[in-house]
Order: structure tokens, then sequence, then C-alpha cells
């Protein structure tokens, strides 16, 4: 009998023989289908969400640890590298929000990916100081700025009683809470006026009370924008350097006046002032602009004016000479203005004082 051989080739498994197949058990205990139902259905829940962010540039580290917590919650951690290249796509988007505007905002939307990771897009949305102030109109009660003129422009405007003819230039005049007293006093004012709707309101009151006032809808830093030169006897800019982005911007602005004051005519403004000693840094200065408060230093006041023809003469602080000369009903001239002018829209300590202060800066054309 010949004997039996078992070729073995290189890569094949030893055949044997089939065993039989185990028999799957039922399952029927219900805590253990009530996990089975739900480890089959988790993944029909998912997350999606945006998240709104105004545009700070400052903030882009902040926003990161933001968002990579909530991508933890939702259960999609994102790795390190996956965080920096996330930052890498936010801060362009905070840069060009923040450059078109300071009340822009950065808009990161998310889905669930097919991958079972996260998709996710950033954009930006760039709103107007106007667009803001339209809303106001639609939602506010007026007065909007106070019932009562600043008593500080009226104590310069009488200052200059002994001139034959006085000229007064309102500037970012809002509803005309200065523009009208100071027309229904007699002088003539031309109130300048950004915002579309406040410019018509002012326009509406003075042809209905036919005073002698002229409107010019217009950005006092256009380029288009000139002054009629040396035509004033006084100019004011109440609570609108406020809304400046930067000293050049300031610097710009008296500049015009310069242009249109004549000699010894004064520019009365009012801007937020960092306490001396005090140094604002990056992020409290982005802050600032967002929050209708642009701060400044003595410094950058300094360089604004730097060969200009134009004095400091006066400076005071406007909450408590406006305070002490208003009428006690006029007292606060809005539900805002007391957290706004002690600067706690930006540094919220509503027990100490801010290192920041609203002042009143008079200033007389050499
Ligand atoms: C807070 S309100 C003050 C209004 C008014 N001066 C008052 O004290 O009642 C600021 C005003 O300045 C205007 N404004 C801001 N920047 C301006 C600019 N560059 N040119 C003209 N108006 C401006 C705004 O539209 C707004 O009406």
């Amino acid at each position: 009998m010949k004997p039996q051989v078992i070729e073995f080739k290189v890569g094949s498994p030893l055949q044997r023989p089939p065993s039989p197949a185990p028999t799957p058990s039922i399952v029927t205990d219900p805590a253990q289908l009530n996990d089975a139902i739900m480890a089959r259905f988790h993944s029909r829940i998912y997350t999606r969400g945006e998240v709104v962010l105004p545009a700070v540039p400052s903030l882009v580290d902040y926003y990161v640890q933001g968002l990579s917590e909530i991508f933890v919650a939702i259960g999609k951690p994102f790795t390190e590298e996956e965080l920096e290249n996330l930052k890498n796509i936010l801060l362009p988007q905070l840069e060009d929000g923040f450059r078109a505007s300071p009340h822009s905002n950065v808009i990161f939307r998310y889905d669930p990916s097919e991958t079972g990771g996260i998709t996710y897009n950033v954009s930006h949305v760039i709103a107007s100081m106007t667009d803001q102030y339209k809303t106001w109109v639609e939602t506010r009660e007026p007065p909007l700025f106070g019932s009562h003129p600043d008593t500080k422009l009226l104590e310069v405007a009488k200052s200059l009683h002994h001139l034959p003819q006085i000229n007064i230039l309102d500037i970012g005049a809002g509803t005309g809470r200065n523009t009208l007293p100071l027309a229904r006093m007699g002088y003539s004012v031309d109130a300048l006026e950004v915002t579309p709707v406040f410019a018509e309101q002012i326009e509406a009151a003075a042809t209905a009370e036919e005073l002698p006032i002229r409107v010019y809808n217009a950005d006092i830093l256009g380029p288009l924008v000139r002054m009629a030169p040396a035509y004033y006897s006084l100019a004011v800019a109440a609570e609108v350097v406020s809304h400046f982005r930067d000293a050049d911007q300031l610097r710009l602005l008296l500049a015009k006046m310069c242009d249109g004051l004549h000699s010894g005519g004064l520019f009365l403004f009012n801007t937020f002032m960092a306490i001396d000693g005090y140094e604002p840094d990056q992020l409290t200065r982005e802050m600032s602009e967002i929050n209708w408060s642009t701060i400044f230093t003595r410094e950058d006041i300094a360089y604004a004016m730097n060969d200009l023809p134009l004095e400091l003469i006066e400076e005071m602080p406007v909450y408590e000479y406006e305070k002490m000369n208003l009428p006690a009903e006029a007292w606060p001239p809005t539900g805002w203005f007391d957290n706004w002018a002690n600067g706690r829209d930006l540094f919220w300590l509503p027990e100490q004082k801010t290192p920041m202060e609203l002042r009143w800066l008079l200033c007389r054309r050499l």
C-alpha cells in the first residue's frame, strides 16, 4: 500500500475539517436590548451650530479656546494641529471684520461631517455705526441722547456774545439735542450728521420751528467734506470722538476745525482719556472701539494736535461738570449715560473707578 503524502504549499493554510458554526443565542433581556438600541441610534443624534464672535483680533486665542471647549462638549475634540489651523482661519476674518468696522461680527458655523468629525465655516458680517443707530431709532424711546443741551457748550457759546455774528458747527449732531437749543437761542447753526435718519429728524424739527439751521448728512472725516474757510466761531463734537478709530482720525478732525474756525474761534469736544500713568494695551484699545468708548492717552491727544494752529485752553471731566450744572430733572441724560461716561461699558467695575474718564477739551484756533 502506497504511503499517503500530504503536500504543503507555501502560504496555503493547513486544511482542517470545518468546525460547526456556533449557534447565536437570542437576546431578550430588556436592559441589554435598550443598550443595543441606543448604541445603534446614537449616530443619528448630532450637534450643529453657529457662534457669533465680535470681530476683536486680540481675542483670537480666547475664541479658539472657547470653541475647543464646545468641540469637547459635543464629543468631537480637536487636536492641537486642528486648533492651530482653526486659529489661522479665524484670525484673518477677525482682522478683516475689525478693519471694516468695530461693529462687525465673525460667524463660526459647524456641522457634523460624514467621517464623524465636524466641518466648519468662518465668515464675517460688517455692520456700520449708522446701521446700529438706525436700530436705536426703531427700538428705543426718544430722546436718544438726553433732553437737555450740554451745559458746557451753552456756557462756551454764551462767552462769544461780544462777536457780531456767531456761526456754530455741531458735528455728529445726532437728533439735535444741542443744535436745536442753540438755534432757538438765535445762533446760526450748521448740523453735520452721518446717520441719515438723525439728519432727517433735525431737518424736520428745524423746518417745523423755522430755525436758522442747515443740515448736512455727511461724515466729517470724509475726503469730500471741506470746511468753509474761517467761517465758524464755535464748533462742537459732543459724544462723537468716542466713535473714532484712532488718533489719526482725531487729528484729521482737528485739522478740519483749523480750516473752518476763524482766528480765535473755539472747538469744544469730549473724548475718553486714559488717566495719567495708565497705558491701554492693544486688547483694551480694540475693546474700547467696539464698546463705543474709544480711549485716547494724553500722548495720542498731543500727537493729534501736534503742529496744528490750535491750543488747548481748558479741560474738565464731563460727568461731574454736567451733573453739577444740569437741572436735577435732566440727570442722568439717558439710562446708559452713567455707565458709558464712567468707562463701565468697557470695564465692568460697578463699585470702583475705571482708569478712563470722559473729558471736555476746549481748544482755541490761533
Ligand atoms: C452719541 S451720538 C451724540 C449726538 C449729539 N452730539 C449729542 O450729543 O446729543 C453720536 C453721533 O455722532 C454721529 N457721528 C459719529 N461719527 C460721525 C462722523 N464721522 N461724522 C458725522 N457724524 C458722526 C453719530 O451718527 C451720532 O449721531
